[in-house]
């Protein structure tokens, strides 16, 4: 049987680092893609070498063209710009949305049937372009953001309860931004709500530091993001897809519905298996825990607005 195949598109840290960790698994042969030339093949190149060294026999290859990527069973897009100083929101926001947009019609007709996990930032408002420009159905374009986000909370509360991150759960919903949404009540120690272990104003402490988690790793490092949590994340969404696990993840997928909202990607628990987001998980939410979600919402709806102009 032929090894899956992923292409990861863009090959910055977040694509380099999930392109390692999918060929170090041996999960998948990689083709990594950029519009810099020599970038990926280097990368990729760099990679392979190392095969003999880490032990895996996934190939993994460099190339500038999308003809390289055909038949591929995943796309992970994480092209795309970091804000510059001097540069808008909005300005960011239009620029990757046009090379998400460029990357995602090369590579899904070369991959029909392929599901696409998408990476760049604005993350939601760059799930609404994916779909757009690949025509595919909202059960194959699903954005990574709420497994980088719940393994940011489970980091801090076992962390503050000085146990194993394994017996640590955490649930996050909402958009990918500071409106996101920790759901302490549904967040765990071996089953046991976090709400039940810490004092309230621990817990509201530990939420905040998860709804900005990317900005404090972008203080501390000056230039550039966050890749090596986010990379992994990817990978437990490409390994839940390729392998069929229907792990129940957090991921951004058009709600047609579900949680009171239509039209529009937002976070939510979805399980995800070899064709994609096979159902949305939905819960029951306070009335306190619905009200958030619902301005979370609103902040995509007012991303997309800005494209549609
Ligand atoms: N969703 C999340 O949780 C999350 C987490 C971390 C980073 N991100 C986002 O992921 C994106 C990538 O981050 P990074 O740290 O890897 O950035 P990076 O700058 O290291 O890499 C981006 C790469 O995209 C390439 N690129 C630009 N235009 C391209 C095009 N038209 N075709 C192909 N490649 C192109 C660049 O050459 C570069 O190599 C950013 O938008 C970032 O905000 C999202």
């Amino acid at each position: 049987m032929a090894r899956n195949k992923v292409t990861v598109i863009g090959a910055g840290n977040v694509g380099a680092t999930t392109a390692q960790r999918i060929a170090e698994a041996g999960l998948a042969d990689v083709v990594l893609v950029d519009i810099v030339e020599g970038l990926p093949q280097g990368k990729g190149l760099d990679m392979a070498e190392a095969a003999p060294v880490v032990l895996h026999d996934a190939r993994i290859t460099g190339t500038n063209d999308y003809a390289e990527t055909a038949d591929s069973d995943v796309i992970v897009v994480t092209s795309g710009l970091a804000r510059q100083p001097g540069m808008s929101r909005d300005d960011l926001l239009t620029k990757n949305a046009g090379i998400v947009r460029a990357v995602v019609e090369q590579a899904a007709k070369a991959s029909p049937d392929a599901i696409i996990v998408v990476v760049t930032n604005p993350l939601d408002a760059m799930c609404h372009v994916a779909m757009d420009a690949s025509g595919f159905p909202r059960e194959r374009v699903i954005g990574m953001a709420g497994v980088l986000d719940s393994a940011r909370f489970r980091t801090f509360i076992a962390q503050e309860l000085g146990v194993s991150v394994e017996d640590t759960h955490a649930f996050v919903l909402g958009g990918h931004g500071d409106t996101m949404v920790p759901l302490s009540r549904y967040s765990t120690v071996a089953g046991v709500p976090i709400t039940e272990l810490l004092p309230a104003d621990r817990v509201r402490a530990l939420e905040e530091r998860t709804a900005n988690g990317g900005a404090e790793v972008v203080a501390l490092l000056k230039t550039g993001s966050a890749f090596y949590a986010p990379a992994a994340g990817v990978f437990e969404m490409v390994e839940s897809i390729l392998l069929d696990r229907k792990r129940v993840l957090p991921c951004a997928v058009m709600l047609r519905g579900e949680f009171g909202i239509d039209g529009l990607f937002v976070g939510v628990p979805v399980v995800l298996g070899r064709a994609g987001m096979e159902r949305v998980f939905e819960i029951d939410l306070t009335d306190e825990e619905r009200s958030a979600f619902q301005r979370s919402a609103e902040a995509v709806r007012e991303l997309v607005a800005v494209l549609d102009r």
